[in-house]
């Protein structure tokens, strides 16, 4: 499953390297404020469901731009969670951070992860229970103790005046607390990040599932802490997302449970 997850990867990032070299002709639609969407993440998104439902046609699918396929019920035993492209803002400007990110969840547990960063050729994989890998190679979270020494990432959803005013006040915290934070434009990205140590910790409130699932996998499985910020488990479809080294996962919590 993991291999189809990684050649349906490959065939979405296809569809995004052709139209990178002619952005001019990308069409985008603004879902709402700050929020896009462009044919390239429908083209690639159509793309990896095609081999996915060739390989899987029982599975069901929940997907950024096409959202959950007709047998995608509670009891349904695999679901497909995709985001053919996070960080679409960042791929209609040229701006080179942007991914491909599939997961695969079993009865609701997600056992397998594909990040693909399709600039850099970056292919990050999980397997529950088998490691992350990062183009074959163990990835593993830092080994930092102290936030002071932090290199962090976050995100922010446009939405509301009080979850802008929110995001800035914890990004005047951390930045304080930690050596930098950086908001580079996709989640998915971000985690796969804090999985193979570039960065410490990640934070973001307001994040969907396709955004959230596969990194979530990548973190637990290079020995990190994915929590919402009140500590507990439920994030992926609550969306608030801390996801850390063991020991930053406590001292973020610290300073974001009044975010909570
Ligand atoms: C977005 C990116 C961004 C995050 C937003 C997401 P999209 O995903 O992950 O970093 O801050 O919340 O919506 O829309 O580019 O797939």
């Amino acid at each position: 499953m993991l291999n189809t997850a990684i050649k349906a990867a490959r065939r979405g990032a296809a569809v995004i390297n052709r139209a990178s070299f002619d952005l001019d002709r990308v069409v985008v639609t603004e879902k709402q404020h700050n929020d896009f969407v462009t044919d390239v993440d429908q083209a690639a998104e159509q793309a990896i469901i095609e081999v996915l439902s060739k390989a899987y046609p029982d599975h069901a699918f929940l997907a950024e731009e096409s959202g959950a396929s007709a047998n995608s019920h509670d009891e349904n035993e695999y679901q497909w969670i995709i985001d053919p492209i996070d960080g679409t803002t960042n791929f209609i400007h040229g701006f080179p951070q942007y991914c491909i990110s599939i997961a695969l969840a079993h009865r609701g547990v997600v056992t397998q992860a594909v990040i693909y960063d399709p600039v850099r050729n970056d292919l990050f994989t999980a397997t529950k229970g088998a490691g992350a890998y990062l183009n074959e190679k163990r990835i593993r979270v830092t080994k930092l103790d102290r936030i002071s020494n932090a290199l962090l990432g976050t995100g922010y959803v446009a939405g509301s005046a009080r979850a802008l005013d929110e995001f800035l006040k914890m990004y005047a915290i951390m930045g304080e607390r930690s050596q930098g934070v950086r908001r580079a434009g996709s989640a998915a990205l971000d985690l796969a990040y804090v999985a193979c140590g570039r960065l410490d910790g990640f934070y973001e409130k307001g994040l969907k599932p396709w955004d959230i699932a596969a990194g979530a996998l990548m973190i637990t499985e290079s020995g990190g802490i994915v929590g919402e910020f009140s500590g507990e488990s439920d994030y992926l479809y609550k969306g608030d997302v801390i996801a850390a080294s063991p020991k930053i996962f406590g001292q973020m919590i610290t300073l974001l449970t009044p975010f909570a």
